[in-house]
């Protein structure tokens, strides 16, 4: 019986961390795929945990850090404003991998870092940070909204822009396979990135 070769990094521990952030940065370079999607999780005002699903824009390795983006009016917005502890996960099935990161929220708005995102970001996804009334709010039928055209979404969306980057403080790391899993965590610390094996 022929059998699927072990991936390189099944155990080197370095080799998981790096294939760990590979695989986030390919989910936020490529529309598709498990990592492109992960759910954020954030904490509400009552301490209990809000969930929901993101775009992930970007992951880099160096910093550790990750980027979505977010209406600044929205709840998730106004959660991480006032505790930016939150955690994202995701789980790729063609990789057989699960994601779970940790870490600390900062909302740009009106920086070097809100300018390059929405630089960055299509006519089509600008569209919805010019909706009105914005998200979450009730309304008296579920088309009783607003949205600019793509023209003029540039100039009505941009103030309702947040770029979010997410400083990484943990990172678990979860790869299914028949011969046995393999799980490991990170955290950060001041000398950089400590990680072990986890018994998954
Ligand atoms: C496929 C998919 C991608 C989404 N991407 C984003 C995103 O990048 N940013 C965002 O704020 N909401 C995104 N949403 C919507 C959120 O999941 C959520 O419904 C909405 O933002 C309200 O969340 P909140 O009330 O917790 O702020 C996405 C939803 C789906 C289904």
């Amino acid at each position: 019986m022929t059998r699927t070769p072990l991936p390189a990094f099944y155990d080197d521990l370095d080799a998981a961390f790096a294939e760990a952030w590979r695989l986030l940065a390919e989910g936020a370079a490529q529309g598709r795929g498990g990592f492109h999607l992960p759910a954020l999780a954030t904490i509400g005002p009552d301490g209990a945990p809000r969930l929901r699903t993101v775009v992930l824009r970007a992951a880099d390795p160096e910093s550790g850090t990750l980027r979505f983006h977010c209406d600044r009016r929205s709840d998730k917005a106004a959660e991480l404003g006032a505790k930016p502890a939150c955690a994202l996960a995701a789980y790729d099935a063609a990789a057989k991998v699960q994601i779970r990161v940790e870490g600390r929220a900062t909302l740009h708005t009106d920086d070097a870092v809100a300018e390059a995102a929405w630089d960055g970001s299509r006519a089509m996804s600008r569209v919805c940070y010019g909706a009105e009334p914005g998200p979450g709010t009730a309304l008296p039928a579920g088309g009783a909204y607003a949205l600019p055209d793509e023209t003029s979404a540039a100039a009505t969306g941009r103030p309702n822009f947040a770029a979010v980057l997410v400083r990484a403080e943990r990172l678990d790391f979860l790869y299914l396979d028949r011969r046995g899993h393999r799980r490991a965590a990170w955290d950060r610390r001041e000398a950089g990135w400590h990680g072990a094996w986890r018994a998954p």
